[in-house]
């Protein structure tokens, strides 16, 4: 049985999952057109969660609207147990501070070296020293595994993968919490994608991160996400695992864990990775 919002958290080990982003009855519409309806979701703290859904459902406008880059008709959203609509500007970008962001379109900018786009958001938020500014830069460039050189070149210069990185890099430039990533490996061949979800296993892992995935990646979907939430009819469907997933009645649902591309990724008996509770 998936594990359906509005349900209690699941208990692991006897304590109580940390819910790092709970939206509730979220509403978001664009003139006439209402996109999310009453959407509800919730994050634990230290998954990878993995979001998908048919192109043009509102993957992108949720995060957005999360980020409070768009505005929703109704619903709460809280992040890291804080509420943005009751804090105060120096509290906002607290909490701002500790949230990544990985956008799909435009990850980095272009008239910008690799370093110096990973130092936007050192800027905007702390007043550091130019050479503290530049460790971490470096620090960050070695985290996400790039080559030093990498540093003073121009997105122009960079490989897609290299791009998808360096933006990676910038995400965590102020060592988030929680890091939102819109289709981090669209565009990426198969074992740069899959190197990619590696590195993002990984620093989930050393870092602790909690990790929001949009994808449309069947493979990160298996390798490194411990739940899956799907996004149709405007609103979270169904949340769980991948079993979940492929138990649950629902046409666009069954095509797209059970249909042709998937079969070569689904194991027979399912020995998937299993959600962070163990369940
Ligand atoms: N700023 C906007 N103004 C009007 N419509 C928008 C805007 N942003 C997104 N939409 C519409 O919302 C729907 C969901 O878009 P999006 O979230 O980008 O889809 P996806 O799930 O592919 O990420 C689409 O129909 C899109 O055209
Ligand atoms: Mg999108």
């Amino acid at each position: 049985m998936a594990n359906r919002v509005n349900e209690q958290p699941i208990e692991s080990e006897g304590q109580r999952r940390d819910v790092v982003l709970s939206a509730r009855d979220v509403t978001v519409g664009f003139g006439p057109k209402v996109v999310l309806d009453n959407l509800n979701l919730d994050i634990y703290r230290g998954e990878i969660l993995g979001f998908v859904g048919a192109s043009g459902t509102g993957k992108s406008v949720l995060m957005r609207t999360v980020l409070r880059l768009l505005p929703r008709r109704s619903g709460t959203i809280k992040i890291l147990g804080q509420n943005f609509d009751e804090l105060d500007e120096p509290q906002r970008n607290a909490l701002d501070m500790r949230l990544g962001v990985l956008f799909q379109q435009g990850a980095l900018f272009s008239s910008l070296t690799v370093k110096e786009n990973i130092q936007v958001p050192m800027r905007e938020y702390l007043d550091l020293p130019r050479s503290l500014m530049d460790e971490l830069a470096h620090l960050k460039i070695r985290m996400v595994g790039l080559a030093a050189d990498a540093a003073d070149k121009y997105p122009s210069e960079l490989s897609g993968g290299m791009i998808k990185r360096a933006a990676l890099a910038r995400a965590l430039a102020l060592d988030p919490e929680l890091v939102f990533l819109d289709e981090p490996t669209s565009g990426l061949d198969p074992i740069g994608a899959a190197e990619f979800d590696e590195l993002i296993a990984n620093l989930r892992d050393s870092l602790g991160l909690t990790v929001y995935m949009v994808t449309h990646d069947l493979d990160s979907l298996f390798s490194v996400c411990d739940r899956i939430a799907v996004l149709g009819k405007k609103r979270v469907m169904v949340e769980g695992t991948i079993d979940d997933m492929l138990a649950y009645d629902d046409p666009w649902v069954q095509a797209y864990f059970k249909g042709k591309r998937a079969r070569s990724i689904v194991p027979q008996d399912s020995g998937v990775r299993r959600g962070v509770s163990g369940k």
